[in-house]
């Protein structure tokens, strides 16, 4: 039976609808559902409210037009360290290739949920890419109220034969053109290391892999009993984000438990640390707690670029770090084998950490 805006949530299969078919949340959203179904209600410590947000600090800005001057690789190095996130400008990206990749994202999820579903785990041909909704349904006990497509870099050859062709060109455009700059962040994070460059082993711990998502978070009926996302840390080396003018993501102040917004800033990308590169720099480098609410008015939508080391590279405290004498708290691990722990259970904070920790 087709479900309709007047049937409640449990007269239908919700999961079957919105999971299974591939209609997803934008499909739920399409309905015009003015109650949320109650597979979407977090428990009330994962609901994000007021108390825990702090609005007298923020986020780094940093400009990286002068990149070669040595006090912009300090400013990178500090917010790498004491926040684990920050907003970079004159950056390099041409605001048309950010404007056409947030185009092709609403020109993907604005497809027939048929043909979206092609491209989910059990359809698509590859494991390149993927469509689906939530972050792992199977594994959740609530689910988290966003759409997502994941396409994983292989070569030009393969997204041209495998990615959806909505987006295909616009995504990977995105990801050449931010190049630049993610290997000059990579560069004075390095120098903050004394790691004196960036060599082939380097180079593939660092950005040997990539992946970009594009993410949809429709208007949501009672947006303030779920979330866009969980909270949970990236498995990345580095992050870069880029979101519309909506907002909605926030970030865990390091050592406290308040929340801070990450304001949109028209033709700004931000850049979060991940666990990979948390363990690389043996704890120098934060990855930071972040989560997405949701929103009742508008829909939003973000695309995050993972820049990953190698799934076959073992990843561990890098030896530059540890040559005075520092202590290892992570050990070496197969990348592939920490980003399988983090797929196989729900957003939860910081633990997929804990099972490089010595
Ligand atoms: C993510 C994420 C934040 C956002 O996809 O890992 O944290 O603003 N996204 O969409
Ligand atoms: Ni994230």
């Amino acid at each position: 039976m087709a479900p309709s805006p007047s049937m409640d949530s449990k007269s239908w299969d919700v999961i079957s609808f919105a999971v299974d078919k591939g209609h997803g949340v934008k499909g739920l959203a399409d309905l015009g559902l003015e109650t949320l179904p109650k597979q979407y209600v977090q428990p009330p410590e994962e609901q994000i409210t007021n108390s825990t947000v702090v609005t007298d600090d923020s986020i780094p800005v940093i400009d990286l037009s002068n990149w070669t001057d040595p006090k912009v690789a300090e400013q990178i190095c500090h917010a790498a360290e004491k926040w684990g996130f920050f907003q970079i400008v004159n950056h390099g990206i041409p605001i048309e290739v950010l404007e056409d990749v947030k185009e092709a994202t609403r020109r993907f999820f604005d497809l027939p949920a048929e043909q979206k579903n092609k491209h989910s785990k059990d359809n698509s041909p590859t494991n390149n890419v993927r469509y689906g909704t939530s972050f792992t349904p199977k594994a959740e006990k609530a689910l988290e109220w966003k759409d997502f497509l994941s396409l994983f870099y292989a070569s030009d050859d393969e997204a041209a034969a495998q990615w959806p062709s909505a987006c295909r060109n616009e995504a990977l455009d995105f990801m050449k053109k931010s190049e630049f700059a993610i290997r000059r962040l990579m560069e004075a994070l390095m120098k903050g290391l004394n790691v004196k460059e960036i060599d082939g082993t380097k180079e593939s711990l660092l950005m040997g892999s990539k992946r970009i998502n594009l993410n949809y978070y429709p208007k949501c009926p009672e947006p303030e009993l779920t979330v866009g996302v969980g909270r949970h840390s990236d498995v990345s080396t580095l992050t870069i984000l880029l979101q519309d003018d909506i907002g909605g993501l926030y970030v865990k102040k390091l050592d406290s438990d308040s929340w801070v917004h990450v304001p949109p800033i028209n033709g700004a990308i931000v850049i979060n640390v991940g666990d990979a590169l948390q363990i690389l720099s043996n704890g120098r480098y934060k990855s930071i707690e972040h989560r997405v609410i949701a929103n009742g008015i508008k829909n939003r939508i973000s695309v995050p670029i993972f820049v990953n080391p190698r799934p076959s590279d073992a990843i561990g405290p890098l030896p530059e770090v540890l040559e005075g004498g520092e202590k290892p708290i992570y050990k070496k691990v197969l990348y592939s084998d920490y980003v399988k722990h983090f797929f196989r259970k729900a957003h939860d904070g910081k633990e997929t950490v804990d099972f490089a920790k010595i």
